[in-house]
């Protein structure tokens, strides 16, 4: 009996992905590479499946002005290996409003969009949230450089970003280990310390500055650390800033002043934001625009596609922005015993 029931509820599921005849494919927020491979992999597993697809450019602002274009397999080629997003993003605060959201849907209806796939962070999908609620049939994808979803382990964009910051640090540590200065590299990641948790380890700085362990006499810590490691003989003192601490250049300034210590400031920005995505970053992108698609043939609505726990999995929207994380304890804590000397 309830085998039959689940057979049924399968079938009424399948029916309601078989309505969708036209997908719908936006980047939202900030770029993050891999996006342009997410794009490819929503627009070919769409035709794979027999649906139509229609790129919204620029985000929901797009949306808005109605910058929609027909896309064919042609149009995603030779793009998995670019950085950036062949549909352009944006920020859009008309979305916000209720007005907005119908105006947005009302247009998803009129070119014949059945459903969308955004491909963003939190705030994008909120927007896609909204349109559910207004009866398109929404899946999200997390793409940021940011690893700040919370339902996820994994975020397109991460990847790469964190291999560029490396690299970029990399090259600081050289003029910094020459002057025997010390370096304050900033890295991106908005309120989250991921990308300079990682970047920290990766580069073997002294010190890591990370908005979920902000501590209030943290200057002074760093302070005196450079005064004991400098009494011991180092040459050059590493601090990885989040951007969620706070002004490096000031911070340099006052380093400066207090240890004696020749200090500069370097801002990674966005260079983290763009260049060629890794494998990793180009494979996930594929899996996750695929999984998107797959959803929403098999009558799925108002989900976000995730990976956890070395599984790709897909959360209601609401339930994945009520969800928090935290930077992963073991990390920090080692992070500190390995830059003790
Ligand atoms: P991200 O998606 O990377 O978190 P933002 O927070 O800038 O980036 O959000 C991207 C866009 O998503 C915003 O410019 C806006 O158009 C839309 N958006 C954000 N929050 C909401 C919301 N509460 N309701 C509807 N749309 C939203
Ligand atoms: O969310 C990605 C991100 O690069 C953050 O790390 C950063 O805080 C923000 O976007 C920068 O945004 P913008 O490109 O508008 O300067």
């Amino acid at each position: 009996m309830a085998a039959k029931k689940a057979e049924q509820a399968k079938m009424t599921e399948k029916k309601a992905g078989d309505n969708i005849k036209t997908i719908g494919v936006l980047t939202s927020g900030g770029d993050a590479p891999g996006m342009n491979a997410v794009i490819r992999a929503v627009v070919r597993t769409a035709l794979a499946n027999g649906k139509k697809v229609k790129g919204i450019r620029r985000g929901y602002a797009g949306l808005l002005d109605e910058d929609i274009i027909d896309m064919d397999a042609k149009s995603v080629a030779d793009i998995i290996q670019r950085g950036g997003t062949i549909l352009y993003t944006a920020r859009c605060a008309e979305f916000t409003t209720p007005e907005g959201q119908d105006k947005g849907a009302a247009i998803c209806k009129k070119h014949g969009i059945d459903a969308v796939v955004v491909i963003g962070g939190d705030g994008s999908f909120q927007g896609a949230r909204k349109l559910a609620a207004r009866g398109v049939n929404t899946i999200g994808i997390p793409g940021t450089i940011d690893l700040d979803i919370a339902c996820t382990d994994y975020t397109i964009g991460f990847d790469t970003a964190i291999n560029t910051a490396m690299e970029a640090i990399d090259k600081v540590r050289d003029t910094s280990t020459s002057h025997e200065r010390c370096s304050i590299i900033e890295v991106m990641g908005r309120h989250a310390g991921y990308i300079a948790l990682w970047c920290g380890i990766a580069n073997g700085a002294e010190d890591i500055l990370l908005p979920e362990r902000y501590e209030e006499n943290f200057e002074q810590r760093i302070i005196d650390n450079i005064k004991e490691k400098r009494s011991l003989g180092k040459k050059h003192h590493i601090i990885i800033n989040a951007e969620g601490i706070g002004d490096s250049y000031e911070m340099a300034k006052r380093i400066e002043r207090a240890t004696g210590m020749e200090t500069r400031a370097t801002i990674v920005g966005h260079i983290q934001r763009g260049g060629s995505p890794t494998c990793r970053d180009r494979v996930y992108a594929s899996m996750m625009g695929a999984k998107a698609v797959d959803l929403l043939c098999e009558g799925k609505n108002n989900r976000l596609v995730a990976y956890k726990d070395g599984k790709l999995v897909d959360y209601d929207i609401e339930e994945a922005l009520a969800m928090t994380k935290d930077l992963d304890d073991y990390m920090v804590t080692m992070s500190k015993k390995l830059s003790r000397k």
